[in-house]
């Protein structure tokens, strides 16, 4: 990678955050007073403001948000560090089809959820939060932007909703190394994230949130999210990363995902009620328990193709 492609990057970022700013200033504007919670879905849960909560959840919802009553996300991640370009850009972690995919069966939650529960998800883990309220104005707003998402997505030309991405994340046959990660994560990472991992702030404050975003330490995910998953992480960082020239290999993006995943993060409480079915568990969780013989490590790091085949004979029998 050359450092003509990372200050391109950076100046990319950049220029991206302070038209946000901008907007910031105009929603900020436009807001009015607070409106009470009504059965009525309120005049501010528009889908502009979803897009700017999904962009901007550190400044808007976030731990150093000025009114306490909004923190509702934990961290310093913003929906869009990993939902590129607000979701919209087709491909990996895209929202634009997400309005269809609602309401569907969640193993881990063990029941039905619709698109808030969804939502709620991503609070709670990704964004080591607390959930939304179902009808508050966020949460009506993030919705209205997702569903209006997908009908855009109808109306897209082909062009358009093609994925401009590698090829596919394929699964290597073996378990994944940190050591090999680490010598990944040094040349093709961290002048971005960090050598810490921890990212880079725009300012001083949490509030202005991060040019490049934690990939671990306290800001960052928590154990109980997807990405902590090392097969979900290795098919995003092999799609998407680094930013703007993905160019890892599947071995590589299966180590550095063990190596990103082997550091230390915030906790979740109560995460052993996940998957109440414990057989849906997907091989790749990395927390305990499981309905299966095999050590944790082997869920958090491979090989994981033993544990299918564990699971498909006691199908057969
Ligand atoms: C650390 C990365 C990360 C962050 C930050 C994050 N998400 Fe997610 N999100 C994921 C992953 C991983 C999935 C699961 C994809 C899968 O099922 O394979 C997901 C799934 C979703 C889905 C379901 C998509 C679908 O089509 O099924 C929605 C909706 C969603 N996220 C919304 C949000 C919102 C809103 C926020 C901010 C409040 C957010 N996410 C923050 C990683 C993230
Ligand atoms: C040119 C800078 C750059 C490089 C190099 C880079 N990233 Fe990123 N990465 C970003 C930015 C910026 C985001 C947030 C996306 C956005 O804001 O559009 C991001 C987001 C992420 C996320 C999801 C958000 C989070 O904080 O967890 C992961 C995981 C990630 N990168 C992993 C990697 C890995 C692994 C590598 C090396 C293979 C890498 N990145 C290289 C800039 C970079």
């Amino acid at each position: 990678m050359s450092e003509r492609n990372i200050s391109h990057g950076v100046i990319l970022v950049l220029g991206a955050t302070s038209l946000l700013g901008i907007g910031v200033i105009l929603y900020g504007l436009n807001r009015g007073p607070v409106q009470e919670e009504s059965a009525v879905v309120p005049a501010a849960a528009t889908a502009a403001y979803g897009q700017q909560l999904l962009r901007e959840t550190t400044r808007l919802l976030g731990p150093e948000q000025p009114d306490p009553a909004m923190r509702y996300s934990g961290n310093g991640l913003d929906c869009a560090s990993c939902h590129l370009e607000s979701g919209t850009t087709p491909g990996t972690l895209s929202l634009l089809q997400s309005a269809s995919r609602y309401p569907r069966f969640s193993g881990r939650d063990g029941g039905e959820g619709d698109l808030r529960d969804r939502i709620n998800g991503c609070m709670q883990r990704s964004m080591n939060g607390k959930p939304l309220p179902r009808d508050s104005v966020e949460m009506i707003a993030m919705e209205s932007y997702i569903l209006g998402l997908g009908q855009q997505y109808n109306i897209m030309s082909d062009e358009k909703t093609r994925a401009f991405e590698p090829p596919a994340f394929v699964e290597p046959q073996r378990k994944a190394s940190i050591d090999a990660g680490k010598v990944v994560y040094e040349a093709k990472c961290q002048v971005c994230h960090g050598a810490d991992g921890l990212g880079l702030k725009q300012t001083a404050d949490l509030l202005d949130g991060y040019v490049f975003p934690p990939l671990w330490g306290p800001e960052s995910y928590n154990n109980g999210a997807g990405m902590t998953r090392v097969l979900t992480a290795a098919r995003f960082i092999k799609a998407r990363m680094p930013l703007g020239m993905p160019d890892l290999t599947d071995d590589q993006a299966y180590d550095v995902s063990a190596y990103i995943n082997s550091q230390p993060r915030p906790i979740k409480a109560e995460l052993e009620v996940d998957f109440p079915e414990l057989w849906r568990k997907p091989v790749d969780s990395p927390y305990l328990p499981y309905a299966d013989p095999f050590p944790q490590e082997q869920h958090q790091f491979g090989p994981f193709q033993p544990i299918r085949d564990y699971y498909e004979q006691l199908n057969a029998e």
